[in-house]
């Protein structure tokens, strides 16, 4: 062989190398959406469970049925992934005692006083599901419904559109509300909701999402060590039956002031009335943002293993419950007892009985209008 036919084969057999190693190494996760079958409703009803992917192997698993994130795994600062929503492995626990796992809450977000409202002269009455209040849209609010599914694609994302009509008079409720609700996990390590809706009649609307956090990973302990800011100076102080009195009260010089970080067990326990009627944290906070523009309004930080959770939004108000409900009678994710204060949620909103409230930002949605909202939880580690 001539010195040039072995050249070209010494070529061609480095270039075979060099493709085959790079291939090899190529473990990098790439963005992706898979779609498998999550069982059915008690009605027939196919539920599907979608698995969000991005380029750094964040994963997010959402389903239709009430819109729900089923888990968010993320890195610890140590590379190591790990779930940090609570949860059940399948439907069925969904479907049987569910305190609002993940969810897609509405139409109206927290509580209505006494479950009635007056709207343009006509009183509504809605049910009355959490003592004489009523709680996150009724008996079959929207985290009880199986919503349509679209997988979408953007430059930096994969995601689910879900959209849902809830019906003119649905659990008390005028008007057809046509709702959007889209999730999309970014190459930012971000989970971004944007919220939309339309109606035909005038009515009220307030959508959040009710993921419960735990960055140490779900069912490892109480969240009582994560370090929390919340970017408010003043909160909706309640009374007993967690309605607010309508005061916007200074956080100053009360366990409510979250403006500099703070362990949420630093205070949790303290004899204060709010703390009292709320078993805990499970306030309302009136966000220092523009309303309207997308503000970092939290930050969580988990010592033992740095990851970290921000979160930014459009709305003017937030709901920090601290897990005071959850008893250790729910197993969770592989096994795992969440007792209280195992998780925590961060319900970005309007604030609670607003309706009833004319000196709160309105929550009222008339036809021709978009309600139009944006959260992102966005992950990293320190
Ligand atoms: C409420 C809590 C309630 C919980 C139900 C929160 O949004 O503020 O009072 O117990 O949802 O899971």
């Amino acid at each position: 062989m001539s010195h040039l036919g072995k050249f070209k084969i010494a070529w061609m057999v480095g270039i075979i190398v060099l493709f085959v190693v790079s291939f090899g190494l190529n473990t990098e996760a790439k963005m992706s959406i898979e779609k498998q079958p999550f069982g059915k409703t008690p009605d027939g009803t196919a539920v599907d469970l979608y698995t969000l992917t991005n380029d750094n192997g964040m994963v997010v698993k959402i389903m239709n049925y009430g819109g729900t994130v089923t888990s968010l795994i993320v890195p610890d600062r140590n590379g190591k992934m790990g779930d940090v929503v609570l949860g059940y492995d399948n439907l069925d626990g969904y479907l049987k005692n569910n305190p609002y796992f993940g969810s897609i809450i509405g139409r109206y977000a927290n509580r209505i006083a006494k479950g009635r409202f007056v709207l343009n002269g006509v009183e509504y009455k809605l049910a009355q599901n959490n003592g004489e209040n009523h709680l996150h849209g009724g008996i079959k609010g929207f985290d009880k419904v199986v919503w349509n599914a679209k997988e979408v694609k953007t430059g930096n994302g994969v995601g689910v559109e879900l959209s849902y009509l809830s019906k003119d008079g649905e659990e008390g409720y005028p008007g057809n509300l046509s709702v959007t609700v889209t999730y999309i996990l970014t190459n930012n390590n971000e989970l971004k909701i944007n919220y939309l809706a339309t109606t035909d009649k005038d009515t009220v609307v307030n959508l959040t999402h009710h993921s419960y956090f735990n960055l140490a990973g779900a069912g490892e302990g109480d969240i009582l060590g994560h370090e929390l800011m919340i970017n408010a100076d003043k909160f909706t102080p309640v009374d007993k039956t967690l309605i607010p009195t309508g005061e916007l009260r200074s956080v100053k010089g009360t366990p409510m002031d979250f403006t500099q970080p703070t362990a949420i067990g630093a205070r949790i326990n303290q004899e204060d009335e709010q703390l009292i009627f709320g078993k805990g944290y499970d306030h309302n906070w009136v966000l220092n943002i523009v309303e309207g523009a997308l503000t970092r309004v939290a930050r969580v930080y988990e010592p033992k293993t740095g990851r970290v959770m921000e979160v930014f939004t459009t709305e003017p108000g937030m709901q920090f419950y601290s897990g005071n409900f959850l008893d250790g009678t729910i197993t969770g994710k592989g096994g795992k007892v969440y007792y209280q204060r195992y998780g925590f949620c961060l319900e970005t909103q309007h604030f609670p009985d607003s309706p009833n409230k004319p000196q709160f930002p309105s929550t009222v949605l008339k036809p021709g209008q978009t309600y139009r909202t944006t959260t992102v939880y966005q992950f990293s580690t320190k």
